[in-house]
C-alpha cells in the first residue's frame, strides 16, 4: 500500500494476511502490517524495510515511489527480521545507498547477513541527518524497547516520530485502519502486542516516553499498526499506564484451567460472587482454550487476579503453569492474586502457584488458598466468598 502521510513522506509498508503466527507464537486474527516509509527530499531515505514474506510487494512499492531514482539512505531502527530482512537485498540493488544505524545494530548486521559490507553511517543519541530543506532527522536510542539496538528517529520540522515497535499493534492496516482514528478499537490489539512483546521492558519504555515528552510530536509512525496523528495523549497515556505497570481497568481477572469441569465450576462461581459484590469489572479466561497472549494481557490490564488450577502429576496443571511462567517472564508486578487449587488425593497446585508468584516483585498472594476436593460443594462456598470479599476490597 502506498499512501502519503505528509509532504514528501510516503508509506510503503505491506499487510500480511496469510501469516498464522507472529514471532511463531501470537495468533493474528486480522493479519499483520509491516510499516515502512520513504522520506523524499534532496536526499531520499528509506525508513526500515519489511519482513521477507512480503518482499515482492515491498520492493514494488519502493520502486513505485522512487520513480527510477536511487535512495541515498536506508535507516534501520531495529534489526529484528520483520523489519530488517530486506536490508541486504536493498543494498545489493542500490550499492551507493548508505545504511544508517546504531553501533549495536551494526554488530548484529553480520549475524543476519554474513559477509555484508555496506556503506554505513553510525548514528547515536542526538545525532541529526539533514535530508534537505525542512527534513531533519534526529536519532534517539531506545535500548530494550524491546531489543538492545533499537533506535527511534524524529523528523523535526514535520513532528513525525518514527517509533520502531513502540505504539505498534497486531492487525493489517487494511483491516484495522490506516490512521489510528480510523481504528475503532486500537487498544485491544495494541495492548496484547505491548504486554507480550514489550511487557518486560517497562522501565525502558518509560525512558523512551520521557524522551518523546521533550519533543513536539504531531504524528507517531510505528513499524506495525495504524499511524497515529490525532489525540496522541490517548495513546501516550495508555503507554504510560502499561509501562509503569499501573492498573488500566479496575477489576478482577479470573484465569482457570480445568480437566473435568470441577475447577471451572469453582472459577465461574468466583466470577458470580465477584459480580454480586459489585466488582467494577470481572473478566475470565479458560487457559486451556482461550488465547494465552490475551490472558497475559488481561493479567496486566486488571489490578487483581484469581487463578484456579487442578493438581496434575503431583504438580501444577500445565496450561496454568505456562500462564504463570509467562507472567514471570513478562515481569508481572504490582498486583494482588488469590488462588484456588483442586486435587482429588493430594492437592499441590496451590503451593506451586504460590511459590511461582512469590518469585515475582510486588505481588501479594492472598491467604488462605481455597482448596477444592474434586468438585465444588456447598461447604466450599464460604471459603470462595471470603476470597471474593478479600480481593474485592
Ligand atoms: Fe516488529 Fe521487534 O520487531
Amino acid at each position: 500500500m502506498i499512501r502519503q502521510i505528509a509532504g514528501g513522506i510516503s508509506y510503503i509498508g505491506v499487510d500480511d494476511l496469510a501469516l498464522d503466527l507472529f514471532e511463531g507464537q501470537y495468533v493474528l486474527p486480522e493479519g499483520m502490517a509491516y510499516n515502512s516509509y520513504v522520506i523524499d527530499s534532496e536526499k531520499i531515505a528509506i525508513m526500515d524495510t519489511a519482513d521477507a514474506d512480503v518482499a515482492d510487494t515491498w520492493q514494488a512499492n519502493l520502486k513505485e515511489v522512487l520513480h527510477g531514482r536511487t535512495p541515498d539512505y536506508l535507516v534501520a531502527h531495529h534489526m529484528e527480521p520483520d523489519h530488517a530482512a530486506l536490508i541486504a537485498k536493498t543494498l545489493e540493488e542500490y550499492p551507493s545507498c548508505t545504511l544508517v544505524t546504531g553501533a549495536v545494530a551494526l554488530k548484529m548486521l553480520g549475524q543476519f547477513f554474513p559477509g555484508i559490507d555496506p556503506k554505513v553511517l553510525v548514528v547515536k543519541e542526538g545525532d541529526t541527518l539533514e535530508l534537505g530543506p525542512g527534513k531533519t532527522l534526529r536519532f534517539f536510542a531506545a535500548p530494550l524497547v524491546h531489543w538492545p539496538e533499537v533506535m527511534v528517529s524524529f523528523l523535526e520540522e514535520d513532528g513525525i516520530l518514527f517509533s520502531a515497535d513502540a505504539f505498534g499493534k497486531f492487525g493489517a492496516l487494511g483491516k484495522c485502519g490506516f490512521w489510528g482514528d480510523e481504528d475503532d478499537d486500537w487498544a485491544c490489539e495494541a495492548r496484547r502486542y505491548y504486554f507480550n512483546i514489550c511487557g518486560k521492558y517497562g522501565v525502558q519504555v518509560q525512558k523512551l516516553l520521557e524522551k518523546a515528552g521533550g519533543l513536539d510530536v504531531k504524528v507517531i509512525a510505528p513499524l506495525h499498526g495504524p499511524i497515529l496523528r490525532e489525540n496522541l495523549k490517548y495513546y501516550l497515556d495508555l503507554y504510560n499506564t502499561w509501562s509503569s505497570y499501573g492498573v488500566e481497568t479496575p477489576g478482577v481477572f479470573v484465569a482457570y484451567a480445568s480437566m473435568h469441569g470441577g475447577t471451572r465450576a469453582a472459577a465461574l462461581k468466583m466470577v458470580e460472587l465477584l459480580k454480586a459484590l459489585g466488582c467494577p469489572k470481572v473478566s475470565s479466561a479458560d487457559l486451556s482454550r482461550d488465547d494465552m497472549a490475551e490472558a497475559v494481557e488481561d493479567a496486566f490490564r486488571y489490578g487483581k487476579l484469581i487463578v484456579a488450577a487442578p493438581t496434575y502429576d503431583g504438580g501444577l496443571f500445565t496450561p496454568v503453569h505456562n500462564f504463570i511462567h509467562l507472567l514471570q517472564a513478562k515481569g508481572w508486578t504490582r498486583r494482588r492474586v488469590g488462588l484456588i487449587e483442586n486435587g482429588s488425593w493430594a492437592p499441590q497446585s496451590g503451593r506451586i502457584m504460590k511459590d511461582m508468584f512469590a518469585q515475582m516483585k510486588d505481588v501479594d498472594v492472598i491467604d488462605p488458598i481455597v482448596t477444592i476436593r474434586s468438585v465444588m460443594k456447598e461447604a466450599d462456598i464460604p471459603a470462595l466468598e471470603a476470597l471474593a470479599s478479600t480481593i474485592n476490597q
